[in-house]
């Protein structure tokens, strides 16, 4: 067991935990935050990505000691004040199915629009190139990237 102290949605959190507890088990487990999903656990679905200091991060293959003292955001914090506008425009579209991964969808695309505000299809098809959907909901997350951004192919912009 080791200390930890990792600062996640703004409030920082002190766990005991073994050193390479994968990050996903601390959030789950010890932080009761279960928005964030486990897919495969092995870094090749992203149904449990976070993001570490604002970049999107597999926490099933991030061992908590890597991101001790980092800042942590988890789908529960994305939206600081209310629905981030991405989930507003999920919501819009009616984007999940099953919905087992789209947490992992959102905060990835969180991610693209905080770098890239207005992406093309291109820089969307790329950045979420690792999100799988077993659900095949992967038009209706494109219609909502663009609605949350304001650009082609939305029915509306909402910022
Ligand atoms: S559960 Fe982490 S990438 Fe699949
Ligand atoms: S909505 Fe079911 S796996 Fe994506």
């Amino acid at each position: 067991m080791a200390d930890f102290t990792l600062r996640v949605n703004g409030s920082e959190k002190r766990v005991s935990v073994p050193a390479e507890t994968p990050l996903l088990w601390v959030l789950r487990d010890t932080l009761a935050l279960t928005g964030t999903k486990f897919g495969c656990g092995a870094g090749l679905c992203g149904a449990c990505t976070v993001h570490v200091e604002g970049s999107p991060v597999r926490s099933c293959s991030t061992p908590v000691s890597q991101v001790s003292g980092k800042s942590i955001t988890t789908i529960e914090g994305l939206g600081a004040n209310g629905l981030h506008v991405l989930q507003e425009a999920w919501i819009a579209e009616e984007v999940p199915q099953c919905g087992y991964c789209q947490a992992g969808q959102i905060m990835t695309a969180a991610a693209l629009l905080a770098k890239t505000p207005s992406p093309t299809d291109e820089q969307i098809t790329q950045a979420m190139n690792g999100n799988l959907c077993r659900c095949g909901t992967y038009e209706r997350i494109r219609k909502a990237i663009h609605r949350a951004a304001g650009t082609a192919n939305g029915n509306g912009a909402t910022r």
